[in-house]
């Protein structure tokens, strides 16, 4: 069965890589989470996208000039009043795994050390899969294809998926050369024959971002390993529980 991972969350109904749009995921009955890790000044792990703050918050300026309390004062629905208006702030990673203790979702964290190199960035973020034990609920990806052949070296143990946007030739052989067991396409960058081809390898296929009914649909169709999506209500809706 496909599985279902909510993109930054619920992020087409909720404000993005906050603890009400992973609520409102596990709500929809998605079976996981994607999210985005940067480093901030004092070390500790944000969850938010951007490089900085200025889309998503109404503060202005770079994360990792950020200290985590300081990130903690920015309203994060700020750019989204419109359709939330409930104050929501940004989470650290350690919350994020203080609430999945509570549900069995899967978390598929993506580093975002592919603009800033944030030394330290993967130690930080496997210390904390190991303190929580959640190796088997993590999936770690990144447009960074070095940082994640470091994670595999290093913390074979933990799954990773290489993130990218251009057609590949044969991806289920760059994944293998990686050490990786999935893959993480742009969703028009992959054909039916390539994820058909990419998963008879024993290679996992998770497109982002797919939310177009007609999209979503397709992909459950060929019974692709997983979709990355703003709308799980949506996906779940027609994939059914
Ligand atoms: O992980 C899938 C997707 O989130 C990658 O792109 O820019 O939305 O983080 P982006
Ligand atoms: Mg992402």
């Amino acid at each position: 069965m496909t599985i279902i991972l909510a993109h930054r969350g619920s992020a087409g109904t909720h404000p993005e890589n906050t603890m009400e749009s992973f609520i409102a995921a596990e709500a929809f009955g998605a079976d996981g989470i994607e999210l985005d890790v940067h480093l901030t000044l004092d070390g500790d792990i944000a969850v938010i996208h951007d490089t900085t703050v200025d889309r998503t918050t109404d503060g202005t300026g770079r994360v990792v000039d950020f200290t985590m309390e300081e990130l903690k004062k920015l309203k994060a629905n700020y750019h989204y009043k419109h359709f939330f208006k409930k104050t929501a702030r940004i989470p650290s990673l350690r919350e994020v795994f203080q609430w999945m203790d509570g549900n069995h979702l899967i978390c598929n964290i993506e580093l975002k050390n592919n603009d800033l190199p944030y030394e330290g960035l993967e130690e930080k973020v496997i210390a904390l899969i190991k303190e929580f034990n959640y190796e088997d609920r993590i999936i770690i990806s990144s447009f960074n294809h070095y940082s994640l052949v470091y994670i595999v070296n290093n913390w074979p143990e933990i799954e990773t998926a290489p993130l990218y946007s251009d057609l590949l030739y044969k991806p289920w052989e760059y994944a293998k050369c990686l050490g990786s067991r999935g893959i993480h396409p742009k969703y028009k960058s992959v054909s039916d024959s390539i994820i058909k081809a990419t998963m008879d390898e024993g290679i996992a296929v998770r497109p982002y971002t797919v939310n177009k009914e007609r999209d979503i649909k397709r992909l459950l169709q060929i019974n692709c390993s997983a979709i990355i999506t703003d709308y799980p209500e949506r996906a779940v809706k027609l994939r059914g529980k």
